[in-house]
């Protein structure tokens, strides 16, 4: 299973630290859980930990250059991150990110060989129009399906921080649906919490949980994981 969590814009860096190397710890043993921590840009210690890997929630699709305000591929390489969050919904929706930049940002860092958890899903007005898989192959149109360390994160907009995550139904149901078109390996992500994510990863077509909001306490978190 892999489980992640993204802390969005919570924690600081010395709180960031404090919860990593505890939930290293509580990780002695668990082999059998790929667990990923995002933290923001300020918070990234150096991925050093032993039973878990931190990744960044974004960055821009370049080396280094006049981009002010962005992170490139340098400054995470000096911390040994080589994994990515993209195209998360509040990239997309709050800050305006185009399926075109999203993609552009897949092609170079899977060309740095980076571990990709690329983010897609629906919102309310999607999900009610009865259109929701056509809008998900359109967000991966162009994407290397193929690409190893590609992790398809579903996440449906209207779920996510809502309380209310999707179905056991729904998320079968489309994360069959992204099997058939050639996903290897997805994430399902959206209010998943103690009480849910176990059904949840107990899906056949589900091979783990993108957590936000549950993440931020290592109990909860924990409590997820099962350490
Ligand atoms: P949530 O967020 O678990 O708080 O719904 C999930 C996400 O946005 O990745």
């Amino acid at each position: 299973m892999i489980i992640a969590g993204n802390f969005k814009t919570h924690h600081t860096r010395s709180s960031t630290l404090k919860f990593c190397n505890a939930l290293d710890q509580r990780l002695v043993g668990k082999n059998d859980t790929q667990v990923r921590i995002f933290p923001t840009f300020a918070s990234l210690p150096y991925d050093d930990f032993s039973h878990l890997k931190i990744g960044a929630q974004n960055a821009y699709c370049v080396k280094n250059g006049a981009f002010s305000g962005e992170v490139g591929l340098d400054q995470l390489l000096e911390l040994k991150i080589k994994t990515l969050l993209l195209g998360h919904s509040e990239r997309r929706e709050i800050f305006g990110e185009s399926e075109e930049l999203v993609r552009e940002k897949f092609e170079f860092f899977k060309n740095e060989g980076f571990e990709l958890f690329f983010c897609i899903g629906e919102n309310i007005q999607v999900r009610k129009s009865g259109k929701t898989k056509e809008f998900l192959l359109r967000e991966l149109e162009g994407i290397d399906l193929d690409y190893a360390r590609l992790i398809v994160a579903y996440e449906p907009i209207w779920a996510i921080g809502s309380g209310e995550s999707a179905s056991l139904e729904q998320i079968e149901e489309i994360h069959s649906f992204l099997q058939e078109s050639g996903v290897k390996t997805s994430v399902y992500g959206g209010s998943v919490k103690p009480s849910n994510a176990k059904e949840i990863m107990s899906l056949a077509s589900v091979d783990g949980v993108l957590v936000g909001g549950a993440s931020l306490e290592l109990e909860s978190f924990c409590a997820i994981i099962g350490c």
